[in-house]
């Protein structure tokens, strides 16, 4: 039987674990010899979304972008990942309508954790008021509200925020059972 597609739609501050997340399914979904793919916020700003800002419109420019090529991905069977921010409401409710088969995993983490990590250093840079415009800091994020699934990164270890998003796809009929493998057991 031909593969299901469907979307993997995070949505979450900056560091908050989206793309490590992403990585991670990734990774799983491979190794049960799925097509995969990744549309990483920063990597798609660098082509598909070039010379867009950071504005609410050219945010919501960005991710109906993303949710386009997602939607032609999912209706071809692949297993679709979008990891940007996404912090506006409405345009992730667009994305859900357009894409279909679609779930939103809510990549929960405080501001202040965020802050410490600063893995690519832009916390800093807004500090020293080098960035303005930063999602979370001096830019809306509007939290879901009814998001598929939360995954709290300050407080799961990877393993169990991966275990939950892979078993609401098996309960949604998107994936089947044995892609939980060694993740059973990791479940919260
Ligand atoms: S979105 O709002 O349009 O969904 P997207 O995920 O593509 O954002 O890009 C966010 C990434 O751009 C951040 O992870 C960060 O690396 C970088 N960035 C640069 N400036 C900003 C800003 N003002 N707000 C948020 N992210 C920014």
């Amino acid at each position: 039987m031909a593969n299901v597609g469907f979307t993997i739609w995070f949505t979450g501050l900056s560091g908050a674990g989206k793309s490590t997340l992403a990585e991670a399914i990734e990774q799983r979904l491979r190794q049960q010899g799925r097509n995969v793919e990744i549309l990483d916020g920063d990597e798609v700003r660098t082509h598909l979304s070039k010379g867009l800002g950071f504005s609410r419109e050219d945010r919501d420019t960005n991710i109906k972008r993303i949710a386009f090529v997602c939607k032609l991905l999912t209706r071809n069977g692949a297993a679709c990942i979008s990891a940007a921010i996404a912090p506006y409401r409405e345009a992730r409710e667009w994305a859900r309508q357009e894409i279909g088969n679609f779930l939103e995993v809510y990549v929960k983490c405080p501001l202040e954790v965020c802050r410490q990590r600063d893995v690519k250093g832009l916390y800093k840079l807004v500090d020293e008021g080098k960035i303005k415009n930063f999602t979370g800091v001096d830019d809306p994020y509007e939290e879901p509200e009814h998001p598929d699934v939360v995954v709290e990164t300050d407080q799961e270890t990877l393993q169990e925020s991966v275990a939950k998003i892979l078993n609401a796809l098996v309960e949604r009929g998107y994936l089947t059972s044995d892609v939980l493998g060694e993740y059973e057991s990791a479940r919260v």
